[in-house]
């Protein structure tokens, strides 16, 4: 693996040292490249290629799954950091209650308010000790 090969992929490491990447961490040239082609493809064609969009995310699902050795059905996609944590949070209501960081960013928490989950928010020191 040649590190400075993968770094070069990302421009913004050329100038910043980035240790939060959360929601927005600096792109890949390649996922910048990826994510115009889906733009231009839907300027040009609408949602014409939705088939061969979907066939795309198996085939990535399937990488992705490959990577972390894992199976392809247990690999998903969210809309948004957010939506991922709420998805989990949801899933893992039955469990009892949610532990999370009091100064968590507002909409990771927000749908898991309104839809009856025991949120409990806490000092992050606190969180960081159960862990
Ligand atoms: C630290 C942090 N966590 C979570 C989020 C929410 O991410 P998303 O917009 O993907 O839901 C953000 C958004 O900027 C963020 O900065």
């Amino acid at each position: 693996m040649n590190w400075n090969q993968i770094r070069a992929l990302f421009p913004a490491a050329e100038h910043y040292t980035y240790l939060n990447t959360a929601a927005a961490p600096p792109l890949s040239i390649l996922a910048a490249r990826e994510g115009k082609r889906y733009y231009d493809e839907m300027a040009e064609h609408g949602d014409i290629p939705w088939e061969s969009w979907l066939c795309q995310a198996e085939q990535i699902r399937e990488k992705l799954a490959t990577l972390v050795n894992a199976q392809a059905r247990g690999v998903a996609f969210t809309c948004s950091t957010s939506h991922g944590m709420n998805l989990i949070a949801g899933m893992l209501g039955h469990c009892g209650d949610v532990l999370c960081p009091a100064d968590e960013f507002p909409s990771c928490t927000c749908l898991g308010f309104s839809s009856g989950i025991e949120w409990i928010l806490c000092a992050r020191e606190i969180v960081a000790s159960s862990i």
